[in-house]
């Protein structure tokens, strides 16, 4: 006999970077295990045609349009989805973009881009809602980072350390809400099939995962309040041998694993 999950259904999510790849997964996911789910992107027809193909009542998803670097923008979304939807109970903060960190021609604007969105916007998406969290002292903050926060991988130098950044604070957040009854997870994947993949990645990775299998993990982790959770294993193998090289080793070794590329659909 299957037993019904009764974790989801009490929980109203908002999920920052739903509008495709591993955020989409996540809201198609939350609203079969009967969580309240609310979008945030930028990207209205996208939002509009998931919240569409979802087909659920308007007092369990809804969508509203920001820029996760807009703080004031960013607030007004989640005032305007807790007036539909509730209090919000776990926030996942997923919204991000891969630039290449190209040393050739160094664009401080093109990598500011990089931790605008990946490291501030996860900071504007915490503001948004940890006062009504610690009023109720009740909240999950969740961060989606990276494998690739383990090292600093050759031309991703920008996107690596933003993700790493995101598993220090995560890391820091666990213990400062312990005491508030709030909750903080960082989750890592490796290589997941969405649109900020090249499709010569989508091709060539070992052990890509769907977008429904990573939101899934996710979900997992969050349900189980780890502190943080690397996959696939696989790929955290990989990644922690390297990070134990020792640098001369590492530098050799490295520059033979083919450099991050930029997918046509990053903005
Ligand atoms: N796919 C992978 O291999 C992989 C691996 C590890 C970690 N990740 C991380 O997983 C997260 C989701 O990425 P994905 O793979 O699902 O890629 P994706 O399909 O390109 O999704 C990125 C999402 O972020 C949103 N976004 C980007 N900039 C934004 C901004 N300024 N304000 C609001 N929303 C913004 C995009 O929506 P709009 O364009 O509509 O705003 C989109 O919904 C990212 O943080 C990424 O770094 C991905």
């Amino acid at each position: 006999m299957r037993v019904k999950n009764l974790f989801w259904p009490a929980q109203c999510v908002l999920i920052t970077g739903a509008s495709s790849g591993i955020g989409k997964a996540l809201a198609e996911h939350l609203v079969a295990q009967g969580a309240k789910v609310g979008l945030i992107a930028r990207r209205q027809a996208a939002l509009e045609q998931i919240l569409a193909d979802l087909s659920a009542p308007p007092n369990q998803v809804a969508y509203a349009c920001a820029d996760v670097t807009d703080q004031d923008a960013l607030a007004k979304a989640v005032q305007q989805l807790e007036q539909q939807l509730g209090s919000c109970t776990v926030m996942i903060a997923n919204a991000g973009i891969y630039h290449k960190t190209d040393v050739l021609h160094f664009d401080a604007a093109v990598q500011n881009a990089v931790f605008a969105t990946n490291v501030q916007g996860v900071i504007n998406t915490i503001a948004a809602v940890l006062p009504g969290m610690t009023l109720r002292k009740q909240g999950h903050l969740v961060a989606v980072s990276s494998i690739a926060a383990m090292i600093g991988l050759p031309a991703a130098g920008t996107y690596s350390a933003s993700k790493a950044a995101l598993v220090t604070l995560f890391q820091s957040l666990r213990v400062d809400l312990h005491p508030l009854g709030l909750k903080a997870t960082v989750v890592a994947p490796g290589f997941v099939d969405t649109p900020i993949i090249t499709d010569e990645e989508r091709a060539s990775v070992k052990d890509l995962l769907s977008a429904e299998q990573a939101a899934i993990r996710i979900c997992t982790a969050i349900e189980r309040d780890r502190a943080i959770d690397w996959f696939p294993w696989q790929t955290w193998l990989v990644c922690r041998l390297f990070s134990l090289l020792p640098s001369g080793l590492y530098r050799r070794l490295i520059a033979h694993v083919p450099e991050m590329e930029e997918a046509n659909s990053n903005q």
